[in-house]
């Protein structure tokens, strides 16, 4: 008999709509290992600037990506529910959710050797069994067979409000930020690049989160789950 396939969940959607908030306690609720990816290429925006490497140098960022420099490890037990190292040094939220790392990070993950070689390091975690993953390409590129799609959405206002809370907790102080243009620049980049823009997958359940609680979004989330566990 054919292997039961590994439980993949695919969690995607704009900048600051909550996923890795959800993501983690989806995971936490159905006891799966959880990875945000976005951190892989905020991991990779710190070392580029701590190497002083250009955000629009591909071919240098693909020889930092060549060389190994960003590994992840899925533990549920670290303060982020996975670990991300740039280099030797494992990052925490307040390096990857910096300024300096904001600013280029959406033109670092545009270039296709980038995402070649993340996309691989997420195949590759996927491939040792069921995780949960948050990203922007996880239901169309990274994991295209994925058992459940999420594509989760929010209002612009209801994103700038969850960034400030996410900032302030990480112990960045969102006053210097101008919040809504980065989040839609950001949104722009990610709609527009040429590789892996971000859209919903084909058979992805669109989820819009602006008037809902996060344990009411991850109580949907979990019931699409059981359902398609079900089948
Ligand atoms: O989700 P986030 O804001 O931490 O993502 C940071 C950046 O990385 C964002 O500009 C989009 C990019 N990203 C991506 O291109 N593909 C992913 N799977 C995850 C993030």
């Amino acid at each position: 008999m054919p292997e039961p396939q590994a439980l993949h969940i695919a969690i995607d959607g704009p900048a600051a709509g909550g996923k890795t908030t959800v993501a983690r306690l989806v995971a936490q609720r159905l006891h799966l290992l959880y990875l945000d990816t976005g951190a892989m290429y905020r991991a990779l925006a710190y070392l580029a600037l701590r190497t002083q490497t250009e955000a629009d140098n591909a071919a240098a960022l693909r020889r930092l990506c060549e060389a190994g420099c960003i590994r992840v490890e899925l533990d549920v037990t670290a303060p982020m529910g996975f670990r991300v190292f740039a280099g030797e040094t494992e990052m925490n939220d307040a390096m990857l959710q910096s300024k300096e790392v904001n600013a280029v990070v959406s033109t670092i993950a545009a270039h296709a050797a980038v995402r070649d070689a993340m996309v691989a390091a997420q195949r590759a975690v996927a491939a040792h069994g069921a995780v949960v993953m948050a990203g922007r390409d996880i239901g169309t590129v990274v994991l295209p067979d994925a058992r459940v799609k999420i594509f989760l959405t929010a209002s612009v206002d209801a994103r700038v409000a969850r960034r400030r809370a996410q900032l302030a907790s990480a112990g960045i102080d969102a006053g210097s930020h101008r919040l809504e243009d980065e989040i839609a620049e950001r949104d722009r980049l990610d709609r527009t690049r040429a590789i892996s823009p971000l859209a919903p997958a084909r058979e992805a359940h669109v989820i819009d989160s602006s008037a809902m609680s996060a344990d009411q979004v991850v109580a949907e989330i979990v019931t699409i789950v059981e359902r398609a566990r079900a089948v």
